[in-house]
């Protein structure tokens, strides 16, 4: 499949290359190779310009939860914008999908979460979450209280403040991020950051130990926050280890420091439940959420706070006179309408309980992976995974990052029909739409299964030069 064609300026291809500045792309490759065009979608498929059909591995960006062509979201969006097609929700405005949803997503709630606040994406939602922090804790008289600590390897978004919670050098280089009011402690990633002979979990005992220590140096007088996925998605699939959100969540208490759950992957069935605190036991004051809230059809993201948190921001608001934060499309009545019928139609459709019930293979065909030499590690959980390149067969001895393995190995992939993504620390991540069934689960993994003796070569040849 040669998609390293038609860049002249006469071609989409070439006009794309000409005039849009791409986000998160290298712009030499792609004046090199040109841009890829995706044109149509179907099920769990897309297909590009060309005609050449993917099994769109990933959801696209872990997003498109139901699949490439749901009518129903498509009528709800025509529905409301014949209806109303903008309204905004300040100064006391609201509209019919806006309080729907907001009533909804409050019923569906963990930990007892009371209110629901609108944004347009998942960055918009963090950025938006730690404000929140900031002035619930003004309003409780700590206005010291404003350092956030998020987890290295952590993904929560690209705006300023999401991207300095982001702790991945990716997101930060060339911008002088992060700002400073941002304190990174350790991920839960047992399989590379685990000390020789460690057990799982003494090494959550060390790395709880870590964070206790970090917010002792901080001072807990002077920190608001801790945000945290509770599987780390774009740093590379990290499935947090037995205990590990129970010591910290106990931790938090410890040091009355806010829990922010970044759900703008886990949110909606990707981990098997309803949400990824669910799954792991976090018990958030304030929880964000974004793509599959709308599988990703049209932006939407939400902010969901606790009783206490929502009081105090409304006390200070009362008495400030206006809660001074809100933006033109929150709550934007099309794609709240959307967002609804996405989660009407996952009870509809038992779209949970298909995923419960689908999960075990999806689980078992990524552990097979591990039969590969080149595969170091993989995890799976619901229906998100990954797996982690080696250079030397079970070891944790990496191929030079400078080779690029991982994104050699999604490209040799998508040639063979599955779009997947390379994830920092030479991990590819699977993420396909919660929809996909037990035959498309085998040919995802058969057609993958194809190009692993191929990268097992390339990864022999490269481990063994080192
Ligand atoms: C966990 C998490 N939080 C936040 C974001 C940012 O969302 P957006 O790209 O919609 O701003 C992402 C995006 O991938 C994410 O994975």
């Amino acid at each position: 499949m040669n998609l390293e064609k038609n860049i002249g300026i006469n071609f989409p291809e070439g006009r794309d290359t000409a005039f849009h500045l791409h986000p998160y792309t290298n712009p030499t490759n792609l004046a090199d190779a040109g841009p890829h065009i995706i044109s149509s979608g179907e099920g769990i498929y897309v297909t590009d310009k060309d005609n050449n059909k993917f099994i769109e591995g990933m959801s696209g960006l872990w997003c498109t939860s139901l699949g490439f062509n749901e009518p129903e979201l498509v009528e709800a969006a025509v529905k409301q914008m014949r209806e109303l097609p903008f309204y905004h929700s300040f100064t006391g405005k609201t509209s019919n999908p806006a309080i729907d949803l907001a009533e909804k997503l409050v019923s569906i709630a963990p930990n007892n979460l009371k209110k629901a606040f609108f944004c347009n994406s998942g960055s918009e939602a963090n950025d938006t979450a730690i404000k929140m922090v900031w002035y619930f804790q003004a309003s409780q008289g700590r206005p010291e209280k404003k350092k956030i600590i998020s987890r290295k390897r952590g993904y929560h978004g690209v705006t300023l403040a999401a991207a300095s919670l982001t702790a991945l050098p990716y997101a930060q280089d060339g911008f002088g991020l992060p700002l400073d009011f941002v304190k990174h402690t350790s991920s839960p990633h047992y399989f590379m950051d685990g000390f020789e002979g460690e057990s799982e979990s003494e090494f959550v005992i060390r790395i709880i130990q870590e964070l206790e220590d970090l917010i002792k140096r901080e001072g807990a007088e002077t920190i608001g926050a801790l945000i945290a996925e509770p599987v780390m998605g774009a740093g590379g699939v990290i499935i947090p280890p037995k205990g590990y959100f129970e010591a910290l969540q106990k931790t938090l208490d410890k040091y009355s420091i806010l829990l922010i759950a970044d759900e703008v992957i886990c949110g909606f069935g990707r981990t098997g439940n309803m949400w990824g605190s669910e799954t792991y036991g976090l018990k958030p004051d304030i929880l964000t959420c974004a793509k599959a809230l709308s599988s990703a059809y049209l932006p939407i993201s939400g902010i969901l706070v606790s009783s206490e948190v929502v009081g105090g921001i409304e006390k200070l608001a009362s008495d400030l006179g206006i809660f001074g934060h809100g933006y033109t499309y929150s709550a934007h009545p099309v794609p709240a309408a959307v967002a609804l019928r996405t989660l009407e139609h996952m009870e509809d459709r038992f779209i949970l309980e298909h995923v419960s019930s689908i999960s075990p293979l999806f689980v078992e065909r990524v552990d097979k992976l591990k039969q590969f030499n080149c595969v170091g590690h993989t995890r799976a959980v619901g229906l998100i995974g990954a797996m982690e390149f080696v250079g030397i067969p079970h070891t944790r001895k990496k191929i030079d990052p400078k080779e690029k393995f991982s994104v050699k190995a999604q490209k040799l992939i998508q040639d063979a029909g599955v779009i997947l993504r390379s994830l920092p620390g030479d991990a590819i991540g699977f993420c396909p739409p919660l929809i996909i069934s037990e035959n498309q689960i085998n040919e995802m993994f058969d057609c993958i299964e194809t190009v692993m003796p191929i990268l097992d070569d390339m990864a022999y040849e490269l481990g063994g030069k080192r």
